[in-house]
């Protein structure tokens, strides 16, 4: 026991003097006051100051920022092992953009392909590479987030990606995590969808009901919180917008949009348990995200002929936030799902109602 422990301290000792050998060799860039560990991400700095200022608004994690994060899920989901394993995170959706756009779960993606292009047009970054930077970057705006990786060099799409590989909000979860498993030669695993699906903290719809566009998932879309995954396990009681929409259920607070697809992943035996586990946890959703934002983020790629300039992407503003339930709403209002382990005992923010009663059809 004794010993292990001494062995844990030296690999601490080891490590430490690794990362700080690492720190020595940094270089310095060609303008003369960013420094980075490999020289090729250099270029990365001056995309960053005009992505910040041109698509995020001086760096908020703004609806350009949701949506950036959107894209780099949109162009890496769209592979398949069945087929061959082309495409993935290859830049498809923005060279060839009327093609893939024009897909029915790529709806609204145009928008924010011609807000990207003339600023990736601008600098020397492939598509490919520009779309995954944009949304770790973009990530970075949100308080609370975790420090994505970003790696380079990836090589792009010679053809578009074929249409039926992004999925739907209603679809079934069978379907959800078929398309999953069949990402990329290795697949996502059940949980693996469930850590992925932490994106949508950050989220809002503009066309599932498109009479009530910037409609976001949790109530806090501007924060990387856990508060999706809890606010998706209450019972719902109302639409925000129109009744009856395709891929929408009843949400639990006034003007936020539950798909239907969040809904019964948080309900379903293969999920949810794994998806109440994120609930009060910001450790585990940093880290759980990273992981499956990164393989999102490298699938048809070789990550060991890329250059890691993770360093180019800001440490997020930290945040300390308890998950609450909205105001009015407690434990009652779960619905439990998960067999092995109760439900975390919170507390309700204070405030006037948000959910309302059910609407009667
Ligand atoms: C089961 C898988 C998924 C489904 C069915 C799904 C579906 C959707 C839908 C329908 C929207 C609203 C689009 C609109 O009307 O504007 C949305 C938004 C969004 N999704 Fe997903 N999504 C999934 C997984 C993911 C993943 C894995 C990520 C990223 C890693 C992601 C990131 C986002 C973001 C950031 C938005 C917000 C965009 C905005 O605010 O404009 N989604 N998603
Ligand atoms: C990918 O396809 C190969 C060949 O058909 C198969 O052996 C393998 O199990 C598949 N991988 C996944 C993750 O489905
Ligand atoms: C989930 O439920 C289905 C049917 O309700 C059952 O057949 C299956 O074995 C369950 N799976 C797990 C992992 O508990």
């Amino acid at each position: 026991m004794a010993f292990k422990t001494l062995a844990t301290l030296l690999t601490i000792v080891a490590t430490v003097q690794a990362a700080s050998t690492g720190l020595t060799k940094r270089v310095v860039c060609p303008d003369g006051k960013n420094t980075v560990t490999n020289a090729a991400c250099c270029p990365l700095f001056a995309l960053r100051d005009d992505l910040q200022r041109n698509l995020f608004n001086n760096g908020a994690c703004n609806a350009e920022a949701h949506e950036a994060l959107r894209l780099t899920f949109h162009d890496g989901i769209a592979i398949s092992n069945k087929t061959g394993n082309h495409g993935g995170a290859d830049g498809s959706i923005m060279i060839f953009d009327r093609i893939e756009t024009a897909f029915h779960p790529n709806i609204g993606l145009d928008e924010v392909v011609a807000q990207q292009k003339p600023i990736q047009a601008r600098h020397s970054i492939n598509p490919a590479d520009f779309i995954q930077f944009a949304g770790a970057l973009a990530v970075s705006n949100c308080p609370g987030a975790p420090q994505l990786p970003f790696f380079l060099g990836r090589k792009v799409a010679t053809a578009p990606a074929p249409d039926g590989l992004v999925p739907e909000p209603f679809h079934t979860v069978e379907q959800i995590l078929d398309r999953f498993a069949d990402a990329g030669p290795v697949g996502f695993e059940d949980v693996e969808v469930v850590w992925a699906l932490s994106a949508h903290t950050i989220a809002a719809a503009n066309d599932v009901d498109p009479n009530t566009p910037g409609t976001p998932f949790d109530s806090t879309p501007a924060i990387f919180d856990t508060q999706f995954f809890l606010e998706t396990q209450l019972h719902g009681t109302t639409f925000t917008g129109r009744t009856g929409v395709k891929g929408e259920e009843r949400s639990a607070v006034r003007g936020e949009m539950r798909l239907q697809s969040d809904h019964l992943l948080a309900r379903h035996n293969r999920t949810a348990c794994e998806w109440q586990s994120f609930v009060n946890n910001p450790q585990k959703l940093h880290d759980r995200f990273i992981d499956a934002w990164l393989k999102i983020s490298l699938l048809g790629q070789d990550q060991d002929l890329l250059t890691d300039c993770s360093d180019v992407i800001p440490v997020p503003k930290t945040i300390n936030v308890q998950a609450t339930f909205p105001p009015t709403l407690s434990n009652k209002n779960v619905e439990q799902a998960c067999a092995d382990t109760a439900f975390p005992t919170l507390a309700s923010a204070p405030g006037p109602a948000t959910a309302v009663p059910p609407v009667r059809r």
